[in-house]
């Protein structure tokens, strides 16, 4: 292990994954929570889909990234500590990293394993960069991570849109926790999928090699490992469509027949044509983004946008 890495397991509490379970399961519609998606298959069905023609979000953003990050740099200043919630294979802070000089990184990823591999493997690149690899649910404990992190201002990275899959409330309270563990000198730069085309929005989930249908489904075999359950993955029906008075995608797994499946200790009926809420993924205009941010505490400090407005990156500072 190099010097200028180190790795901390936060454990999430079986229990408490179960009781979100079996609370969505009980609800009207069901929904299992999107976290469940990332097991090791997920996590490599999401980098295949991100390669697919008709998910361009990933493109999108890496282009900005890419050609922006000098600009980008000037904006959110050099030297900061950089805390990446959901940092995947920490590929996007590598387009950044050079501009940015950051002194220390710290990624957070719920799936621990190659969390460890992708943030090791980039401490060995940058031996100058100090690395603070966090394996934990950063919904339930991200303010555990505080006396973890090194010294330095911190500029909270969230690339990748994943701000979309929370409810507009959500979205703001998620923010507002960035916001109050960055302090009154920390930064936020944050990627989003912008309104545009409704048909061009619904294509990117509906892929025709059928990868975000493998992703969606894949999500019921987790839920059984993690749960001792047996959903039948063949049961189900992947369904996505764009929604324009929400602003947003949403992914169901629609049951095929009439079906029980046991999970975490307990019985739940699926009649046929019965759907289970898998994921939102909001699309939101530059501003009405801006706003958001802003209730959150977040001052607007720059904005970066691709060809079409199709996906935006913006920077705030504490406001
Ligand atoms: C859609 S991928 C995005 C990865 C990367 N940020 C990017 O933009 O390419 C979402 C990542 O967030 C992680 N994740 C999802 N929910 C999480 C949670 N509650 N806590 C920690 N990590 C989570 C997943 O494991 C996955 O690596």
């Amino acid at each position: 292990m190099t010097d200028n890495f180190r790795f901390h397991l936060i454990p999430a509490s079986p229990t408490d994954l179960a009781a979100e379970a079996l609370a969505g399961l009980r609800a009207r519609p069901k929904r299992l929570p999107c976290k469940l998606f990332y097991d090791e298959a997920g996590l490599a069905l999401f980098e295949a889909i991100c390669a697919t023609p008709e998910y361009d979000l990933c493109r999108n953003e890496t282009a900005l990234l890419r050609t922006q990050a000098a600009s980008i740099a000037d904006a959110v200043g050099r030297g900061a500590c950089l805390v990446e919630p959901g940092a995947g294979g920490c590929e996007k802070v590598g387009l950044l990293l050079d501009a940015l000089a950051p002194a220390a990184y710290a990624p957070l990823d719920i799936a621990g394993e190659s969390l460890e591999r992708a943030a090791q493997a980039l401490a060995a690149r940058r031996p100058g960069l100090r690395v603070t690899a966090c394996a934990m649910d950063f919904l339930a404990d991200l303010e555990r991570i505080a006396p973890l992190l090194p010294d330095g201002r911190r500029v909270f990275f969230y690339p990748g849109s994943s701000i979309g899959n929370f409810t507009p409330e959500e979205a703001i309270a998620l923010l507002a926790r960035f916001r109050r563990l960055a302090g009154t000198d920390g930064g936020l730069l944050i990627g989003f999928d912008c309104k545009k085309h409704p048909g061009r929005i619904s294509r990117a989930y509906n892929d025709e090699q059928g990868l975000t249908a493998r992703f969606n489904l894949n999500l019921l075999g987790h839920a059984n490992r993690l749960l001792d359950g047996n959903f039948d993955p063949g049961g189900f029906a992947h369904h996505a469509f764009y929604e324009p008075v929400e602003g947003r995608i949403e992914m169901h797994l629609v049951s095929l027949r009439d079906q029980t499946v046991r999970i975490a200790g307990d019985e739940i009926s699926f009649p046929r044509g019965e759907t289970l809420h898998t994921e939102n993924s909001y699309k939101y205009l530059p501003g009405e983004f801006a706003a958001l941010a802003g209730a959150a505490g977040w001052a607007p400090a720059g904005e970066w946008l691709a060809e079409e407005a199709a996906f935006a990156v913006q920077h705030f500072r504490a406001a």
